[in-house]
């Protein structure tokens, strides 16, 4: 099966009322984590990158490498999607990588700190999408800014919740095939200073944009869980996690019958990395090849994104993409 496109993957989860998982990767060994959970539970799959964020010297070269990865598992629905691209340039390298989703993330003006204008956000997004649609690619568009920083770096964003006449404006005027909504989630590490309830996670929102915007899906991001196991088992080798909480699994279950239909995640996945890889250093202190503590990272990592495919819905669900041909360019 060749790589499917966002939309092939969200129109088959709307139709089956599942959510479908897009798990960050910032380097070739985690995207196999991610493959491989995909392959166990017989999955479709979101992979996702953002630039500049990988442990790889040049975007391009991960990139290219990571379709060429991908390919491999053509017996599963595997999405490669641009996260959080900041520029229409980052969206154009990615297409020509071979990605056959990109994210434009047009809340926030090049500097990453200033907030867009909606018309500033529609104008980016638009001139994506028409750039994406001519060549078979999907796009996600991002309305209302998600708190906290999506590549672990010292930009913290305020969050701005969605607002749905915004919402059903900004998909009519740019044609957007997914929609991140801010609901009051935040990217990273440190999220909420208790377990959320509704007055700070505002899944109501997500069934009132939903009605809003009948053909778009709706994306989550800031997804993460932040497990008080994994962050312990960091903490316990030499890390120095805060307490936080995320959204709790449950909540995301809920997301999938309210009108979420990609879920990103890249904290819970790292978490499990590196309290796999601090562990397995911790026990063998005469390790001087990157190799074994990598190993025990990816499988721990494909251990948790294979539990979240379960709670995601996303497990079994390989079969609705069975024969489904390659995107064609438009007008090709
Ligand atoms: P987490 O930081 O909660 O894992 O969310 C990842 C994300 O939303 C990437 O866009």
């Amino acid at each position: 099966m060749p790589l499917i496109t966002l939309r092939q993957a969200l129109d088959a989860a709307a139709a089956g009322a599942y959510g479908v998982g897009a798990f960050n990767v910032t380097d070739l060994v985690q995207a196999e984590a991610v493959l491989d959970a995909a392959r166990t539970t017989d999955s479709p799959v979101i992979v996702q990158t953002i630039a500049g964020a990988s442990a790889h010297g040049s975007d391009e070269a991960y990139w290219e490498a990571l379709v060429h990865l991908a390919r491999r598992y053509d017996d599963i629905p595997v999405v490669l999607h641009l996260d959080h691209g900041a520029t229409f340039d980052d969206c154009a390298r990615a297409i020509a990588a071979g990605f056959t989703s990109v994210m434009i993330d047009g809340s926030l003006l090049e500097d990453r700190v200033t907030h867009a204008s909606f018309d500033e956000n529609v104008a980016v997004t638009r001139r994506v999408v028409e750039y994406a649609h001519a060549r078979g690619v999907s796009v996600e568009g991002e309305l209302g800014t998600i708190g906290g920083s999506e590549d672990g770096g010292a930009t913290v964003k305020e969050i701005v919740l969605a607002d749905p006449d915004d919402a059903e404006r900004f998909v009519a005027a740019t044609g957007v095939d997914a929609l991140a909504v801010a609901i009051g989630t935040s990217h990273g590490a440190y999220k909420f200073t208790s377990p959320p309830d509704g007055s700070v996670l505002r899944m109501d929102l997500i069934a009132e944009i939903a009605a809003r915007v009948p053909g778009t899906h709706l994306v989550m991001h800031g997804s993460s869980s932040l497990p008080a196991d994994l962050r312990e088992e960091i903490n316990a080798h030499g890390g120095a996690l805060p307490e936080s909480w995320g959204v709790p699994e449950d909540e995301k279950a809920r997301s999938t019958k309210l009108g979420i239909r990609k879920i990103n995640q890249g904290m819970d996945s790292h978490m499990a990395y590196i309290a796999a890889a601090r562990r397995f250093l911790a026990e063998n202190g005469m390790a001087a090849d990157p190799a074994p503590f990598e190993r025990a990272g990816r499988q721990a990592m494909e251990q948790m994104v294979a539990d979240r495919m379960h709670v995601f819905g996303q497990a079994g669900q390989a079969y609705r993409h069975r024969g489904v041909r390659e995107p064609v360019a438009a007008g090709a």
